[in-house]
């Protein structure tokens, strides 16, 4: 997709501009603007249609109007905007999803989207129409729908003077929706594809396209640097595991890194803890915190951000076997604390934990942010519309709060209590690996907090990084949330 600015001095140029589409807002109770110059040239067109009920101009409705007599453009694309379109808000994302869902039935190839007139709502339509036009069919043969077209979106402003800023914008939306796309791959590739080995091939991929320094570590490598709890996981599979290590350097070299520390489980089938087969197959995502790291790594270089960034990668299948890990085992991690295994379905915290303690001992990084599909219990709490967000630093977790709503990719603040921590006490080793039904996502949270000294954050995607359902299919998120966290850190 291709992005441009096109200045048009008033909303009556618009009548004459050549596309194959132009997305035009239309609410309030007057005709105003834009939507008034081709009312007028159609011979009362929108008011006809309003009048007729065709359409009303509620928030989210689309009407696509084709050869409308009056307007150059061979399709009109009418977006309804009660509340205003203005502002880059939740209601600016949703007007955008909407019109974006809308094109991405056409064959529409230039289009002019004059649809609010800021950074905010424009960011949101790149974002919105690349996720619409996404394709995963790598794993189809025979006839195809056809793929969509090379779409140019065209951003109409009366002002240029804020062209190079508003450029600069774009950009980076479009580098955001790059790392999006990344991270939608990788989820919906399946999992006897998609193993540990490949995600460090992917790894391997991005660091000699976009300049990165890697490091994979395999089975040996990881038991000579003592990560014997990864270990414990993945030693009842016949997939290696992988320890990846990205780095991105857009600052100076002294300064401390952000450390990105993501759960790249690639399939989970809860080990001898099995869990039941009903929609089992969606634990092939169960990587998506992996993705979202190389897809965070991916958008940040191609912004060039000023920032210096490692992924940390933890990658392996959670298996039954003959040799698995059992409930009653004890585990010693690499920061020395000892886990007594309850339940081997509550893997990730047992590769994550020395994920983070190896980050943490490497590269002494300014702050920690880990990113996983943790626990049912967030996606109980929270279902499929926030991320649920664990910070021990206010600063740190308002700061990824804000991005996210920026965005429209929104997490919600969990609690870290000391007291949640009574229900992680082993009876026989420094800490249990579950704790119990009630607030499992909080005692997940809790027990890799006792991993992490400095500044750490964590992410529990596990109701927001997938579908289910007739649209079943990574999303990409938590990407846009942590490469605008990322924008906002290296701008200040
Ligand atoms: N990968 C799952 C978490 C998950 C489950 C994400 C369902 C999305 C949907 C994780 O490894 C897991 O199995 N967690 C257990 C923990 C429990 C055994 C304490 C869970 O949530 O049931
Ligand atoms: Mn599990
Ligand atoms: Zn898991």
């Amino acid at each position: 997709m291709k992005f441009q600015l096109q200045t048009f001095a008033n909303p009556a140029r618009l009548l004459e501009a050549d596309c194959d589409c132009l997305v035009v807002g239309f609410g309030g109770q007057k005709l105003k603007g834009l939507a008034k110059a081709i009312d007028q040239a159609t011979g009362g067109l929108l008011a006809r249609l309003r009048g007729e009920g065709e359409i009303t101009g509620k928030a989210g409705q689309t009407l696509l109007l084709q050869a409308v007599s009056g307007l150059k453009a061979r399709r009109l694309l009418l977006v309804g905007t009660e509340p205003p379109a203005t502002g880059s808000g939740p209601d600016a994302a949703a007007l955008a999803r909407a019109a974006a869902k809308a094109l991405a039935a056409t064959r529409a190839a230039h289009v002019i989207w004059a649809l609010g007139e800021d950074e905010g709502a424009w960011t949101h339509a790149l974002l919105e129409m690349q996720q619409a036009d996404y394709r995963f069919d790598a794993y189809r043969t025979g006839e195809q729908p056809p793929a969509p077209p090379e779409r140019t979106l065209s951003f109409a402003t009366a002002d240029d003077k804020r062209h190079g800023a508003m450029h600069a914008r774009l950009a980076q939306a479009q580098a955001i929706a790059h790392g999006v796309a990344l991270t939608r791959d990788l989820g919906n590739t399946p999992p006897n594809i998609c193993t540990p080995a490949y995600l460090a091939d992917v790894a391997g991929t991005l660091a000699k396209d976009w300049g990165l320094e890697v490091e994979v570590h395999d089975r040996a490598g990881i038991e000579a640097l003592g990560m014997q709890s990864f270990l414990a996981v993945s030693q009842g599979s016949t997939q290696e595991p992988r320890l990846i290590v990205l780095r991105y350097q857009g600052d100076k070299a002294k300064r401390a890194p952000v450390a990105l520390v993501g759960k790249g489980v690639t399939f989970d089938s809860g080990g001898i803890s099995i869990k039941p087969a009903e929609a089992m197959d969606e634990m092939k995502y169960d990587m998506c915190g992996a993705a979202s790291v190389l897809g965070t790594l991916r958008a940040c270089a191609e912004m060039r951000l000023k920032i210096n960034l490692v992924g940390v990668i933890v990658a392996c299948e959670n298996m039954p076997a003959g040799n698995a890990l059992k409930p009653g085992d004890v585990v010693r991690s690499l920061s020395g604390t000892t886990i007594e295994v309850l339940n081997t379905d509550a893997e990730g915290r047992l590769i994550l934990c020395d994920a983070l303690t190896y980050a943490q001992q490497r590269f002494q990084p300014d702050e920690t942010i880990d990113i996983a599909t943790l626990t049912g219990a967030c996606v109980i709490a929270l279902g499929h519309v926030r991320s649920g967000l664990y910070a021990n630093d206010d600063g740190l977790g308002q700061a990824l709060l804000a991005a996210g709503d920026k965005v429209s990719d929104p997490a919600w603040r969990m609690p870290l209590d000391a007291a949640y921590h009574e229900s992680i006490k082993s009876r026989v080793a420094d800490l249990a690996n579950i704790g119990g039904r009630a607030g499992g996502s909080v005692t997940a949270a809790c027990f890799l907090s006792r991993f992490v000294q400095g500044r750490w954050a964590h992410l529990d995607v596990a109701g927001t990084a997938w579908k289910s359902g007739a649209d079943k299919g990574g999303t990409g998120r938590p990407v846009p949330l942590l490469a605008q966290y990322l924008i906002d850190r290296a701008a200040s």
